[in-house]
C-alpha cells in the first residue's frame, strides 16, 4: 500500500447504503477518520477510554509511542530538559516558540509578579484537617481562585486567558508548597521573587521564618528538569479532563482544579505515589519475583506501578532523563548507593527481562523514577504527585488556551451505547414484590 487513503468506506452486512469518510492527516503519527458527519447518518461509535479516538487536534505535544519520542512544538524533550527552564518551555507551550532573550526576561518577569496569593486565600487552607493530602487541598484552593480572580475570567477574551493562565503558573508553587506546610504546622512562606521558580518553590517549601535557607544549585536544576518533563503530554486523562470541563466555557480555575483531581488516580499522576509505597512494601530484590509475579496474575488487581503506557511501547523517554538525574541527585547527596534506587533499578531490569512484560511491551514510564528523586530530595510521597500538578499546569493552561482560541471548538458531550431497561410502566409501592 504505497498512497494514503483520503476516504474510509463503512459498508453494512443489512444492505444499508455505505456511508464514505474523509482521512485527515497530521504533520506526524497517525492518519485518522474524521467521523463527526456519522450523526448525521443517525451511525455512532463505541470507543470507552478513548482506545482509538482522537478528542480533538493539537499544535502542541507529538508523542510517537514506537519510537519513544515526545516533542514539544517539534522540539524534543531531551534537549529541552537539558537546556531550557521549566518557563521557557512553558512559554513554547503557549506560544508555540522558544523565547528570544527579551521575551524571556519578560513572561518571567510578568510570572514572577504573580507568585503572591491573595492573604484570604490563605484561610481556605486552614479549612482542612492538618492531614489533609495536598491533592485535596490543591483541589480545593485552585478551584477558589475563581472566587478571588475573576476580574479575567473571560474564556473568549484572548488577554483574560493569558492572564488567568500567568496566575496559575505563577501560583501553583506557592498552593502546592503552602499544602505542605500546613501538613507540617509550620508558618507558610511567602515567595521570594529573586529566586528562579524552582528556587523559590524549594524556599517555600523548605525554608522556615528562624533560619536562613539557601536552595542547593544542583537540586533546584534537578527539580527543573522534572517539572520540564512533566509539562505536557497530549491528551491524557488529565488535559482530557481540563478540555473537557473547559469545553462548556468554565473558567479557568475550576478547568484546572477538574485536571488536578482526574491526575491524582494512581493509574495517572498518582501513580509516582504509588510506585514509592509499592517499592517501599517491596523492600528488597528477594521479593521482587513475588510482586512480578502479582503483577502477571489476572486475578489480582494489582499492577506494576510506573510501568505500562496507553501510547508508549517503547521506554518512556521521560523515563531515561528522571534515571539520569537519579543519579545526580543521589550522587550529589552522596546517595549512590540509595537501597531504593538499587532496588528499582533491579526491577526495571528483570522486568524487562520477563516475557510478559517484554510481550506487552511494558517498560517505565514518567511515573517509574520520579518518586525517587523527589524522595532524595527531601519530599515527601505524599507532595509527588502535587509537583506533578505543578508543573503539568503549563500543559493544561496551553491546552485550554488552544481549545478555546478555536472558534469551531464545541461543547464535549460523548454518545453511549445503551444496554439499560427498555421502556416500562410505573409499579405503585403496593404492588411491587
Ligand atoms: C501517566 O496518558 C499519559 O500520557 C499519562 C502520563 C502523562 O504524562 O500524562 O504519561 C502520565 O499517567 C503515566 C502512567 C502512570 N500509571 C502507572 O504507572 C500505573 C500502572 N500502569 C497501568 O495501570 C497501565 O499501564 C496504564 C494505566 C498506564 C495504561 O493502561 P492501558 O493503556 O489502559 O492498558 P491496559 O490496562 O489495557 O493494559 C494492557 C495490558 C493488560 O493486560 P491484558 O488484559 O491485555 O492481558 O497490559 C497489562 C494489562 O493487564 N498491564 C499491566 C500493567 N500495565 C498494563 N500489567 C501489569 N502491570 C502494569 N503496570
Amino acid at each position: 500500500m504505497s498512497t494514503k487513503p483520503t476516504k474510509a468506506t463503512i459498508t453494512f452486512d443489512n444492505g444499508a447504503k455505505p456511508i464514505e469518510l474523509p482521512v485527515l492527516s497530521g504533520t506526524a503519527g497517525n492518519d485518522v477518520i474524521d467521523i463527526r458527519t456519522l450523526g448525521k447518518h443517525d451511525v455512532y461509535t463505541y470507543d470507552p477510554g478513548f482506545m482509538a479516538t482522537a478528542a480533538c487536534q493539537s499544535n502542541i505535544t507529538y508523542i510517537d509511542g514506537e519510537k519513544g519520542l515526545l516533542l514539544h512544538r517539534g522540539y524534543p524533550i531531551e534537549q529541552l530538559a537539558e537546556h531550557c527552564d521549566f518557563l521557557e518551555v512553558s512559554y513554547l507551550l503557549m506560544y508555540g516558540e522558544l523565547p528570544n532573550a527579551t521575551q524571556k526576561a519578560e513572561f518571567t518577569s510578568r510570572i514572577t509578579g504573580h507568585t503572591m496569593l491573595h492573604d484570604q486565600l490563605s484561610n481556605i487552607f486552614r479549612g482542612f484537617r492538618r492531614d489533609a493530602h495536598p491533592m485535596a487541598v490543591m483541589i480545593g484552593v485552585v478551584g477558589s481562585m475563581s472566587a478571588f480572580y475573576f476580574d479575567s475570567m473571560d474564556v473568549y477574551n484572548p488577554e483574560h486567558r493569558e492572564t488567568s493562565a500567568f496566575r496559575l503558573l505563577a501560583k501553583m508553587p506557592t498552593i502546592a508548597a503552602w499544602s505542605y506546610k500546613y501538613n507540617l504546622g509550620h508558618p507558610f512562606m511567602h515567595p521570594k521573587n529573586k529566586l528562579n521558580y524552582a528556587e523559590n518553590f524549594m524556599h517555600m517549601m523548605f525554608a522556615t521564618p528562624c533560619e536562613e535557607y539557601t536552595p542547593n544549585p544542583i537540586l533546584a536544576r534537578a527539580f527543573e528538569k522534572i517539572l520540564i518533563l512533566h509539562a505536557d503530554h497530549e491528551q491524557n486523562a488529565s488535559t482530557s479532563t481540563v478540555r473537557l470541563v473547559g469545553s462548556s466555557g468554565a473558567n479557568p480555575f475550576a478547568s484546572i482544579s477538574a485536571g488536578i483531581a482526574s491526575l491524582w488516580g494512581p493509574a495517572h499522576g498518582g501513580a509516582n505515589e504509588a510506585t514509592l509505597k509499592m517499592l517501599e512494601e517491596m523492600g528488597d530484590v528477594s521479593r521482587i519475583d513475588q510482586f512480578i509475579k502479582r503483577a502477571k496474575d489476572k486475578t489480582d488487581s494489582f499492577r506494576l506501578m510506573g510501568f505500562g503506557h496507553r501510547v508508549y511501547r517503547s521506554m518512556d523517554p521521560r523515563a531515561s532523563i528522571m534515571q539520569k538525574t537519579c543519579y545526580e541527585v543521589l550522587n550529589e547527596l552522596g546517595l549512590h548507593d540509595d537501597p531504593i534506587f538499587k532496588l528499582a533499578m533491579q526491577l526495571e531490569k528483570i522486568a524487562l527481562e520477563d516475557d510478559y512484560f517484554v510481550s506487552k511491551k511494558l517498560y517505565p514510564n514518567v511515573d517509574f523514577y520520579s518518586g525517587i528523586v523527589m524522595r532524595a530530595m527531601g519530599i515527601p510521597n505524599s507532595m509527588f504527585t502535587a509537583i506533578f500538578a505543578l508543573a503539568r499546569t503549563a500543559g493544561w493552561i496551553a491546552q485550554w488556551s488552544e481549545m478555546n482560541a478555536d472558534p469551531e471548538h464545541k461543547i464535549g458531550r460523548p454518545r453511549q451505547l445503551y444496554t439499560g431497561e427498555a421502556r416500562r410502566e410505573f409499579v405503585p409501592i403496593g404492588k411491587r414484590t
